[in-house]
């Protein structure tokens, strides 16, 4: 039997939800990682996926300007940057360097890859829709890189609460 409850009450029994590192190269020259959970998978061949960006983020304006982005999957030890990149915004920091993550240069986009995330993703934005307070981007992967010791990807457990399943 199904119970009446708030959209945010309904929220609350989603978890895990995955999450993901959506990394875009700034004006200068620099990559701002923005932790983003509303990413999905889309298109089988061409191989396609989305992502849902909020008009408040830094990480919006330099979609805006771009062709281009890495979507990262962080690997379950990941916890600190997940917080970190989803709390703080590229306008104010350079948030790569604040937390000393390592990186490794992507192979086909001018991007950089989170060296210890279990997936990484190297995408060509093709278009975008106005959803709400959101834009989704849809991108094609054209490049797929996954970490030597397949590690297993983190989800967010609850509010706060991070880790793999
Ligand atoms: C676990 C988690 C998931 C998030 N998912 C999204 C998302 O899917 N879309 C979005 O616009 N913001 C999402 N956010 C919020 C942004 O990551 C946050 O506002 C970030 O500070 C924006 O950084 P920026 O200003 O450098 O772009 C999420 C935050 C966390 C912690």
């Amino acid at each position: 039997m199904q119970i009446p409850k708030t959209y945010r009450e309904s929220r609350a029994v989603q978890y895990p939800e995955p999450v993901s590192i959506i990394i875009v190269k700034d004006e200068k020259g620099c990559y701002n990682p923005m932790s983003a959970s509303w990413v999905t998978f889309t298109s089988i061949e061409p191989r396609m996926l989305v992502v849902s960006i909020g008009f408040q983020r830094h990480t919006y304006e330099l979609m805006k300007n771009q062709t281009e982005f890495v979507v990262s999957f962080p690997s379950a030890e990941m916890s600190s940057e997940v917080e970190f990149f989803g709390s703080n915004s590229g306008r104010d920091i350079d948030k790569l360097k604040a937390l000393g993550s390592a990186t490794q240069p992507a192979t086909v986009i001018d991007g950089v890859l989170l060296k210890e995330a279990a997936v990484n993703y190297e995408c060509r934005i093709t278009d975008q829709l106005k959803t709400g307070d959101h834009m989704i981007f849809s991108a094609e992967i054209i490049a797929s890189h996954v970490h030597q010791d397949e590690l297993p990807r983190i989800y967010m457990l609850g509010p706060g609460l991070f880790g793999g399943v």
